[in-house]
């Protein structure tokens, strides 16, 4: 090859990169990633096969532990993954099993939370079948997603945040913005 053609190559893969890291500074800039969910907020999955994919109702399985996942602004695109204070939950219960102050908040039995823990900011990740309860595994919090993540068990000094959620055209969104404070408590 000759050292033109090098030159000629070495120039496009540098220009490729610039391009790539132009792109990626202009995704950590985007300020829709760090806003908190808004009404119309569909949902992405949080990890594993299908990450980044958006949920569905039907991927919500009754009594099967929680799903992690980023809100999702589907206007601009972007999943909201820039603050881990967006983390959500997404789990179905028995509509009936639901309490009149959490009813109003469900689409069909499905009912989002913030995945942050009240007590130290953990993710609430497990799941309590029998109880019917999420559980932070780090100290042992335990909430009731039946009753606005009412703080049961636990270290938790307070509730998780609920997202008010809608199913419009087979379509699951936010209905509104998080009830109650995000994660830890601020220091008083
Ligand atoms: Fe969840 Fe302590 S951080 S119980």
């Amino acid at each position: 090859m000759c050292a033109c053609r090098r030159q000629v190559l070495g120039a496009g893969v540098a220009a490729a990169l610039v391009s790539l890291s132009g792109r990626a500074r202009a995704e950590e800039a985007d300020p829709n990633r760090e806003a908190r969910p808004k009404p119309g907020d569909q949902f992405v999955f949080f990890e594993g096969d299908r990450q980044g994919q958006v949920i569905t109702p039907a991927d919500l399985k009754l009594g099967v532990t929680q799903i992690q996942a980023w809100p999702y602004d589907p206007e601009n695109k972007v999943a909201r993954d820039g603050s881990r204070l967006n983390q959500m939950l997404l789990i179905r219960l028995d509509p009936a099993s639901l309490s009149d102050d959490e009813k109003p908040h469900a689409a069909d039995g499905i009912v989002a939370y913030s995945s942050i823990c009240t007590h130290a900011g953990c993710g609430v990740t497990a799941w309590m079948p029998q109880e019917q309860l999420l559980l932070c595994p780090c100290h042992g919090s335990e909430y009731d997603p039946k009753d606005l993540g009412k703080a049961v068990f636990g270290p938790a000094p307070r509730r998780l945040a609920a997202l008010p959620l809608k199913i419009s055209g087979g379509v699951l969104a936010a209905a509104g913005g998080f009830i109650g404070h995000v994660g830890i408590a601020p220091m008083t």
